[in-house]
């Protein structure tokens, strides 16, 4: 087992019928005037929005409405200054991965005096080193940003995806309620499905690492997962199926999985490329990449994928057929949620796509990637040529 240190000081309050704890906690918290950041409208179609704004009626609110899927820098930096503007001293974030994570930029920039793309350039010395406090209101079960420090923000006229994160980015509170899956569409219950398969896999299919308990409970989000899947896609209204998905996917990203173990990442760090490059949804990235990144790696991921295969998929055979045959369940359980494992399933535009995730590879300086340093550009490359 390797050494770790684990910290996560989020408040989760998961449950139906919650929200009325909102006050206490912004309360304890100090807050008086929030920043109420959301999307592009699902809470006001839901009644969330009033919902929420119905027990802040105590509290200066100014709402930030229009953070995009994929948050888009310069609809944030808009925030920013608004946030500035009104004094805010606590942002309340309401809705999916893209919000809690553009709001997590907010409160970093609303502090920062330089030019925040500075920080998300990791140009020498630039940092986000305060922030201003925030707390989420989960609506789509998905990336774990609701119970993780990092972050992930798009520049589209850059066509760059940058990822951020910081002990000050820390929500400090969460409130998970599974009553919001039902109105998700199908296509984000399959997204938000398979992020948190990936989430498990990319700090699973590693090496095997001598931490039982950390291996144990992966799979325990996996199995889960495999049997509530295509249920919840189904059946978003059932409590019970809604509950679990949204507590594997909080689970998947919030540090425990990582405890003692090696991990790779390199699945995420390619698709972030794709949906820079293509706007494909991040989750369907991670199911185009994942499958041709175990092949490529299969030699130094095969005990793991094996081991994998006879937990979860409770396949047979030889070692090394198991192993494969993972792999091959692994893509099936993706498109049995209804999603595509080809870059070409998504856009006709993709010729030389390999060469140019190669380059950015090579310009970020990310050489020796993966839980064994062995996917370099030219690894990747191959990798992206294969999911064409
Ligand atoms: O914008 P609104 O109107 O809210 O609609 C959203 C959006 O169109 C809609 N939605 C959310 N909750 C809903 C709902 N529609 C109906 N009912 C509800 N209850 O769903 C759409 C997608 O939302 P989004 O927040 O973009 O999805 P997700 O949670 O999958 O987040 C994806 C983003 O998170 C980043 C990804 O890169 C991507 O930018 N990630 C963040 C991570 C982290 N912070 O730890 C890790 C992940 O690996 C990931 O990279
Ligand atoms: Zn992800």
């Amino acid at each position: 087992m390797l050494n770790f240190e684990y910290y996560n000081p989020t408040r989760i309050v998961f449950g139906k019928d919650q929200l009325g704890r909102l006050p206490e906690l912004l309360k304890e918290n100090k807050a008086q005037r929030i920043l109420l950041t959301y999307g592009q409208g699902s809470i006001k179609k839901t009644g969330l929005y009033q919902s929420i704004m119905d027990v802040l009626s105590d509290f200066h609110v100014v709402p930030f409405q229009g953070i995009e899927a994929n948050p888009e820098y310069t609809t944030l930096l808009k925030a920013r200054d608004l946030g500035r503007e009104e004094k805010i001293d606590f942002i309340l974030a309401v809705g999916g991965g893209s919000v809690i994570d553009g709001t997590k930029f907010i409160a970093g920039a609303m502090k920062y005096d330089g030019d925040p793309w500075d920080v998300l350039d990791k140009k020498e010395g630039c940092n986000f080193t305060e922030a201003v406090s925030f707390g989420t209101v989960l609506t789509l079960p998905a990336t774990g940003s609701e119970a993780n420090s990092g972050a992930v923000i798009n520049r589209s006229e850059f066509e760059q995806k940058r990822v951020m994160g910081g002990p000050m980015f820390f929500p400090q509170f969460s409130f998970c309620d599974p009553t919001q899956v039902a109105t998700l569409p199908k296509r984000q219950l399959a997204n938000g499905i398979t992020d948190a398969y990936m989430h498990t896999l990319e700090q699973y299919i590693t090496y095997p690492s001598g931490n039982l308990l950390q291996e144990r409970q992966a799979e325990a989000i996996l199995a889960t997962l495999v049997e509530i899947g295509p249920k919840v896609v189904e059946n978003p209204s059932d409590y019970t199926l809604a509950a679990n998905l949204m507590w594997c996917a909080t689970h998947a990203l919030n540090g425990v999985l990582r405890c003692g173990v090696p991990t790779d990442w390199v699945t995420h760090m390619i698709g972030h490329e794709l949906t820079a490059f293509y706007g494909i949804d991040h989750a369907r990235t991670l199911a185009i990449i994942a499958p041709r990144l175990y092949e490529a790696m299969f030699s130094g991921k095969k005990e793991k994928l094996a081991q994998y295969g006879k937990r979860i998929w409770n396949l047979t055979g030889s070692e090394e057929e198991i192993a494969k045959k993972a792999i091959e369940s692994t893509e099936r359980f993706f498109q049995s949620l209804g999603i595509d494992t080809r870059i070409s399933d998504y856009t006709e535009n993709h010729e030389g796509v390999e060469a140019r995730v190669r380059e950015v590879f090579e310009t970020r300086g990310w050489t020796a990637m993966g839980e064994r340093e062995a996917i370099d550009p030219s690894k990747v490359e191959e990798i992206v040529a294969a999911a064409i």
